[in-house]
């Protein structure tokens, strides 16, 4: 059943005391991967949800939307756009800003991957404060004017509220980790 695929996802899911810094549990989805089972189940979930719903774009937050991205984007037929850390696509770039605990970072998407009007769907392996999804929904909805269709992750760290982050753009998660 569903419930029983989402329970041997979630025990799949290794956590790491104080990585990478005191304080902070680690969700180390590369335990998942180990598992094949499990990480079909968490593909074919995602592939479940958004086959048949018109989406031309899955776009795959580094670095572990790479991992997950792809396969759901060879099942549903649509193409893969990365989005990158600054400085590492070859091509001309659009970038968008976000803050991070301290400072802030970038994220970066080669231009004339998308056009405007097309369905997105966006993968990372986690959300946290939201800031990142927050970007990636900036640089393809208001720059490109794409249509974000839903944000998906594997895990949703629910206390810190990263949901309400994005506003009324949908959230799809598997795991929802307090
Ligand atoms: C993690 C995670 C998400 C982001 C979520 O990436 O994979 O991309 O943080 O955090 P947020 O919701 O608070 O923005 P990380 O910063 O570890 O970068 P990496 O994937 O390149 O290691």
């Amino acid at each position: 059943s569903r419930d029983d695929r989402i329970a041997r996802i979630a025990s799949a899911i290794r956590v790491i005391p104080d990585f990478p810094k005191p304080g902070i549990m680690f969700q180390d989805i590369t335990t998942l991967l180990l598992d094949p089972k499990a990480f079909k189940d968490t593909i074919d979930l995602f592939v479940e949800r958004y086959k048949g719903k018109d989406i031309s774009v899955v776009a795959g937050i580094e670095a572990r939307g790479f991992i997950f991205g792809p396969p759901i984007a060879l099942a549903i037929g649509a193409k893969f756009v990365p989005m990158r850390k600054p400085k590492k696509l070859p091509g001309e770039v659009i970038s968008e800003e976000y803050s991070l605990e301290y400072g802030t970072d970038k994220m970066e998407m080669h231009v004339g991957a998308v056009q405007a009007g097309e369905r997105a769907l966006i993968i990372d392996d986690l959300i946290a404060t939201g800031g990142t999804l927050c970007a990636a929904i900036r640089l393809l909805g208001k720059r490109v004017g794409v249509h974000v269709v839903e944000c998906a992750c594997v895990i949703e760290l629910a206390d810190l509220k990263g949901r309400e982050r994005l506003g009324d753009r949908p959230l799809f998660v598997l795991v929802s980790s307090t």
